[in-house]
């Protein structure tokens, strides 16, 4: 069967596809159909946390698949709520909204936003260079104009303020206001970091406004930053946590973490996901905690995140081109003076795969449970092909 093929005469031309055609994965490592074996330094885009086909994760979806698969959100069922419990007793105190997509949480976010502004205020603030989803409201919502530009008019009432930038935030405010969104490590718009004394400013800002800060946490949830959540850095209790990606570790979830202040304006009726939090995906998603909990991911994410982030500074001091090394834990990026798509294609050819991303950023986000001996793989690998760029 020619899978490449089939692609380009059935499926819809939206994603740029390379590579070879992948049959099976294991931990950190991929198989393509020749049998040559990868080692994936970027699983499942930030969804695979676990790395791939994770014993523990395979049994509870296999378990829970013989079982009940899918029952709709007007009956009850015990594994959405055990796992609504689990999300609360770890984040804060708050009610809890599963959909299937991080765009789709947003679109939430953004709706509770506008019922907290009971139509007085629905002006809401995001970040340039942010991302959070390619559906009408998380489009609009992502301030970078080439990804909204073919689908205008988006929808009204958003605003871009400067990235860390607490002067440029405070210009956008106005009595119509209702709330800001945004990463705090942004993702693909170049992993760059939110300074702790910008996010406490925004905070103290919006508590005394009465603006709500929503927290995008689809990339930066789960342990990815070596907390569960990335706001901890940064003390930060928000009025609507979002999640994703690694929440499900590769099934498809997404939960809205919602301040009780906000909850209680939320009536039956006002909102639904026919998928959301089915009993498959929420014992999945329920497991993924335990294991980050049993197996000490978050302590594996720090050590591993500090070893990985040493040994890239080593390489930004042997390649000039190398601007700057970024990250927090499991989530690092290397911004460099010249285009780094081809250096992502280049360690594909060699068996490796990261990510490249906003034009000049390699991007390195591997499971929790990558081990020291497979990092080294890596930066090797990446070693051998930096070397082979240079400042044009
Ligand atoms: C921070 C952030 N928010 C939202 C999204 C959108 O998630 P999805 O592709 O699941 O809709 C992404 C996807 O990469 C993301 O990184």
């Amino acid at each position: 069967m020619n899978t490449k093929k089939l692609f380009k005469e059935y499926s819809l031309n939206t994603y740029t596809r390379c590579g070879p055609v992948f049959v099976k994965g294991k931990g950190s490592w991929l198989w393509d159909q020749a049998g040559n074996k990868y080692l994936d330094l970027f699983p499942g885009w930030g969804v695979s946390i676990l790395g791939h086909a994770h014993s523990k994760v395979v049994e509870a979806m296999s378990k829970q698949a013989k079982k009940l698969i899918h029952l709709p959100n007007n009956l009850y069922f015990e594994e959405q709520a055990l796992l609504a419990e689990e999300i609360v007793k770890k984040s804060f105190p708050s009610k809890v909204f599963f959909a299937n997509s991080g765009a789709e949480a947003v679109e939430g976010a953004i709706k509770f936003s506008r019922l907290f502004g009971k139509g007085k205020k629905y002006e809401i603030i995001s970040m340039k260079n942010s991302f959070h989803g390619r559906t009408f409201g998380a489009l609009s919502a992502t301030a970078q104009e080439a990804y909204k530009k073919p689908f205008k008019p988006v929808l009204p009432g958003f605003k871009a303020a400067k990235f860390n930038d607490f002067e440029s935030f405070k210009k956008q405010v106005t009595p119509k206001t209702v709330a800001v969104i945004l990463e705090l490590i942004q993702g693909e718009g170049g992993v760059n970091i939110a300074s702790k004394e910008y996010i406490r400013k925004l905070k103290d800002f919006c508590k005394k406004k009465k603006i709500l800060v929503i927290i995008d946490e689809v990339q930066t949830g789960m342990g990815r930053t070596a907390k569960l959540f990335c706001c901890q850095h940064y003390h930060l209790i928000p009025d609507i946590l979002i999640l994703s990606k690694g929440l499900g570790a590769g099934v498809p979830i997404s939960a809205l973490v919602i301040n009780k202040k906000i909850a209680d304006l939320i009536k039956p009726g006002m909102h639904a996901s026919t998928f959301g939090g089915s009993p498959l995906v929420s014992k999945v998603s329920y497991q993924v905690f335990k294991i980050i909990e049993e197996d000490k991911l978050i302590e594996n994410a720090q050590e591993k995140g500090s070893y990985l982030l040493k040994r890239l500074y080593d390489l930004r001091n042997k390649f000039s081109f190398i601007k700057e090394v970024r990250g927090i834990g499991l989530m690092v990026g290397l911004e460099l003076k010249i285009d780094s798509y081809p250096i992502f294609l280049e360690c594909l050819k060699k068996k490796l795969l990261i990510n490249s991303t906003h034009k000049k950023v390699l991007r390195i986000m591997p499971a929790l449970n990558v081990t020291r001996l497979e990092l080294d793989k890596g930066l090797k690998i990446l070693e051998e092909v930096l070397s082979k760029f240079k400042v044009k």
